[in-house]
């Protein structure tokens, strides 16, 4: 027997009391529940709902098992949202180059750019004029390689005509498979060709399977590859007042605002993003990262690019939301001026050397002897660092790990070479 008092009928007022409270309690939790949402809009720019909740799509019900995270991610993406799905990425045809069988279909382990190409035209194309393209990848491979199709690509790179040093593949061929791997290849692979002719690697930067905005648009995002005694951008980038604004009050910034409408309102100072690809003030957002750029900084002596006025005009556009026209020329006329300066020292590192050239002092191996690293740690580590913490305010990479490092080396290539030529 159940000997559990039974359940008393409520008497009609506590029925109404109830009623009320809850009533109030409902009352009370919405407009709550409006100003959380108001202020999550304002702070996170989107609210973050997983789109694949109640999905009952094959891969993706399966997926939360096989592989639950990356069924969440792509959940919380925007476009899960707007009803792209796993197959759209990964599904392609039998004779497809790089397909691989999978449950009753064929499916692309890394979907490569053409996939994306199919939605995203314009990111695409621009994406492959740049130096993230196919000069990214010449940069350590050599044109060799190439296919016919991909080396006219690659020529018709308005950007890309800079030709790479040979003393630098030679870098590469020297240290190996096992370690390019895991080295050059790592941050070059970003415009590396794929099996379907497609190039570059749009999830170098695109962390999936969120595809998130606010991930993309953070200075971490270009740290995996924009560090290091060479280019070191992200380190300049974190000492300049920028970067400060940046550390000190980024987190309150609009990270989620709509492409091509950002204003000093949602980003008071810029991110690398900012200035580089976003669409911001009269700039438009551009996947072409060489857009905006004056000279070539990267070479060992910097020249001016084949479209250097028009791309000027672009960056200046983006420094103009927040600096007036005065501040903007006076800055530009000083860092050209440095720019000429620091290639006078890297003409000098050549010109100290030239004697032991003329008379077959240096061995033809690149990299073989002490003097070689010299020379080239002149220009390629320390004139670079000192051009690009000029151009992104840096001072301390301007001075100590750039000029100062430079004219160090001057000093010794000039006892390196007394001792090859026998006059010291
Ligand atoms: C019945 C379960 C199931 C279904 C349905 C399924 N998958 Fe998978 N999938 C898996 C498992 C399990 C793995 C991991 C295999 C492993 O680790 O070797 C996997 C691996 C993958 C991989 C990596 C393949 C590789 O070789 O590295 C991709 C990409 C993938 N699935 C995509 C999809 C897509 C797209 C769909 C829908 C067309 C789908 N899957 C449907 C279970 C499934
Ligand atoms: C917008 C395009 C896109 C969509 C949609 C997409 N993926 Fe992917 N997926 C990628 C990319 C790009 C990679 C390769 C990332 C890399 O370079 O490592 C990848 C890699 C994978 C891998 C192999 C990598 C690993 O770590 O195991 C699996 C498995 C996978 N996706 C499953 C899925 C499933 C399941 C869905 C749907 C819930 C999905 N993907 C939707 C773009 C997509
Ligand atoms: C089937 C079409 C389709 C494919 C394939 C596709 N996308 Fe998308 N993507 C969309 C749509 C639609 C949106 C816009 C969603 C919106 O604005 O609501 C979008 C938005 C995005 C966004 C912006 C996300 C945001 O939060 O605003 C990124 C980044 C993106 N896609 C990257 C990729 C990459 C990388 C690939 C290839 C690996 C890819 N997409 C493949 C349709 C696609
Ligand atoms: C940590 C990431 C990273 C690694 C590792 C790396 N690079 Fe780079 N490399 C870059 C970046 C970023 C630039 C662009 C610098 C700039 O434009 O200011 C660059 C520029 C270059 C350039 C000049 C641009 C050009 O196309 O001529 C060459 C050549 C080059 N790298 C070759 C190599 C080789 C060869 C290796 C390996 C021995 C290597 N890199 C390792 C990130 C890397
Ligand atoms: C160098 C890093 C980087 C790479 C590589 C990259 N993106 Fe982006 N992408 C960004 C940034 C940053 C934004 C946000 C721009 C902004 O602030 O509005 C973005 C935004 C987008 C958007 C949203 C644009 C819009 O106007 O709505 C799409 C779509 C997209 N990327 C697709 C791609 C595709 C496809 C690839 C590969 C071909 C790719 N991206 C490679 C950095 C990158
Ligand atoms: C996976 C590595 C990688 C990531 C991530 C990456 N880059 Fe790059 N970037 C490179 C390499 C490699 C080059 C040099 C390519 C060459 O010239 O050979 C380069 C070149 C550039 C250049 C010079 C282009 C030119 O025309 O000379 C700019 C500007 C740039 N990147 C901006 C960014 C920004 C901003 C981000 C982050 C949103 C970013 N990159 C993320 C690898 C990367
Ligand atoms: C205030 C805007 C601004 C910010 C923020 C910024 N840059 Fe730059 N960047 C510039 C300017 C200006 C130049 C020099 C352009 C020229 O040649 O005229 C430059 C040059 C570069 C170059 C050199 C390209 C070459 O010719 O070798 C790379 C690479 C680069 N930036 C990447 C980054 C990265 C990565 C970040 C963030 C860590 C970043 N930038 C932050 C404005 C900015
Ligand atoms: C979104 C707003 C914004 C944009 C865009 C912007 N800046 Fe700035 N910039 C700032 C802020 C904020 C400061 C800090 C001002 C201070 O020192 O009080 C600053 C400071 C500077 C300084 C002073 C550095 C110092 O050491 O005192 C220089 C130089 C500079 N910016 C150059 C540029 C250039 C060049 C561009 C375009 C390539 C640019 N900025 C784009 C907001 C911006």
């Amino acid at each position: 027997m159940n000997d559990r008092p039974a359940a008393s009928p409520l008497s009609s007022s506590r029925v109404l009391v109830l009623a009320l409270t809850a009533t109030i309690v409902v009352l009370g939790l919405g407009v709550v529940l409006v100003v959380i949402g108001r202020s999550g809009t304002a702070a996170a720019g989107r609210p973050r709902v997983n789109a694949l909740a109640n999905s009952d799509d094959d891969c993706v019900s399966c997926h939360r098992h096989a592989t639950p995270g990356i069924v969440q991610q792509f959940g919380f993406s925007r476009m899960a949202a707007a009803e792209v799905e796993c197959v759209d990425c990964h599904e392609v045809a039998e004779d497809y180059a790089g397909a691989v069988e999978h449950e009753g279909t064929y499916v692309l382990r890394e979907p490569t750019t053409a996939m994306c190409e199919s939605c995203h035209h314009a990111e695409v194309a621009q994406y492959n004029q740049s130096r993230h393209g196919l000069p990214a990848y010449v940069a350590y491979a050599g044109a060799e390689g190439l296919s016919p199709e991909l080396l006219a690509g690659y020529e018709a790179i308005p950007e890309g005509g800079f030709r790479p040093d040979r003393m630098r593949n030679a870098l590469f061929a020297m240290e190996g498979d096992e370690i390019t791997r895991f080295a050059c290849r790592s941050c070059h692979d970003i415009g590396k060709p794929a099996a379907d002719g497609s190039v570059g690697q749009c999830s170098k930067c695109h962390l999936r399977h969120e595809f998130s905005l606010e991930q993309v648009r953070k200075p971490e995002t270009c740290n995996a590859c924009h560090i290091g005694p060479d280019h070191p951008q992200y380190e300049i980038y974190q000492e300049s007042p920028h970067g400060i604004a940046y550390h000190t009050g980024g987190y309150r910034w609009n990270w989620e605002a709509e492409p091509g409408t950002l204003t000093p309102e949602d980003f008071p100072a810029p991110t690398c993003a900012i200035c580089h690809l976003s669409g911001f003030g009269a700039a438009g957002t551009t996947h072409d990262v060489g857009e905006r750029l004056t000279w070539y900084l990267f070479a060992p002596i910097s020249e001016r690019r084949p479209a250097w006025q028009d791309n000027r005009v672009r960056m200046q556009s983006v420094c103009s939301e927040c600096h007036n026209a005065n501040f903007i020329d006076d800055f530009y006329q000083a860092a050209d001026a440095a720019t000429e300066r620091v290639n006078e020292w890297v003409r000098e590192s050549d010109r100290i050397i030239a004697p032991l050239r003329r008379r077959g002092l240096l061995t033809a191996e690149p990299f073989d002897e002490p003097i070689d690293f010299v020379h080239f740690e002149a220009w390629h580590h320390w004139g670079r660092t000192a051009k690009f913490g000029i151009w992104m305010q840096g001072a301390d990479y301007v001075q100590w790990h750039g000029i100062y490092e430079l004219l160090a080396d001057l000093a010794e290539l000039r006892e390196l070479v007394a001792d090859k030529l026998g006059t010291r």
